[in-house]
């Protein structure tokens, strides 16, 4: 197995100019796909609200939800850097109630976590306590309320304020940044800016890295996103599967012979 990868590593790769790839998962089996497939990062999103759990933000997910998931999908994840997201309203109040949600995930296996928008002392006195911390920028899914919707953040003026935003998390002391739906123009400056990682999603091919969400990638999100490729259609795939199960167990086809005892 190659060298597992640190909080470190993946700060590295900006210096030697690597691609960082990172992706999501939510239990042991796509932790260990994931892992297998080479990823640097694997991330515990909240977009597990969506993606897994059926609601229809993020902002439903809880910390306990994102603790049980993650304790999963450190199962399967063995040289890929574990990173999981705070959940919305785990870490906004204070510095306490970030450094305690954080440990909460650190104790579990999180060897990083990920906090959306500026909030720089919790970053601060997280990594003080010992867990390195990833920024979000841009479309932050968990204001999306603020936003009024998923838009593309950052036209115009409002780009000078995310790159002033993403030196501000690089001084507080986050080790890369997520930046989600931005143009990637301002996503390329922001990067040839910082001296930490940019991981986008949505933000061009000029990011330090990206990240997708695994079920965007394997297709078996029936809806198509403008800012993923679906690399295989496993929705359609396992709909075949199971379809010509059931029609094996009503023919009797299923178990055969050699499934049986
Ligand atoms: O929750 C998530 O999956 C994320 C990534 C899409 C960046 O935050």
């Amino acid at each position: 197995m190659a060298d597992k990868i640190t909080a470190p590593i993946v700060r590295a790769k900006r210096t030697k100019g690597e691609k960082i790839v990172c992706i999501t998962a939510y239990d042991a089996v796509f932790g260990q796909i994931a892992d297998e497939a080479g990823a640097d990062v694997v991330l515990v999103g909240d977009s597990l609200g969506n993606v897994v759990l059926g609601y229809s933000s993020t902002i439903p997910v809880t910390l306990d939800e994102m603790a049980s998931h993650a304790k999963a999908t450190r199962c399967g994840v063995k040289r890929a850097l574990l990173v999981v997201d705070l959940p919305f309203g785990t870490y906004q109040a204070s510095v306490e109630q970030a450094v305690n949600s954080a440990a909460t995930l650190a104790k579990i296996g999180a060897e990083a976590v990920k906090m959306e928008g500026e909030y720089l002392e919790q970053i601060t006195a997280v990594v003080k306590s010992g867990i390195p911390v990833m920024g979000h920028l841009g479309m932050t899914p968990q204001s999306v309320n603020v936003f009024g919707g998923f838009r593309v953040q950052g036209r115009g003026e409002s780009g000078q304020w995310l790159l002033d935003s993403a030196r501000r998390l690089q001084d507080a002391g986050a080790f890369a940044i997520v930046l989600e739906l931005i143009p990637a123009d301002l996503a390329k400056r922001i990067t040839d800016e910082l001296e930490i990682p940019t991981i986008g999603i949505g933000a061009g091919v000029h990011c330090s890295g990206q990240v997708q969400v695994i079920h965007d990638v394997l297709g078996l999100n029936p809806k198509g996103m403008k800012h993923a490729k679906r690399y295989v259609n496993a929705y359609d795939m396992f709909v075949e599967a199971l379809k010509q199960y059931s029609v094996d167990v009503r023919t009797q086809v299923f178990p055969g012979e050699e499934n049986s005892f």
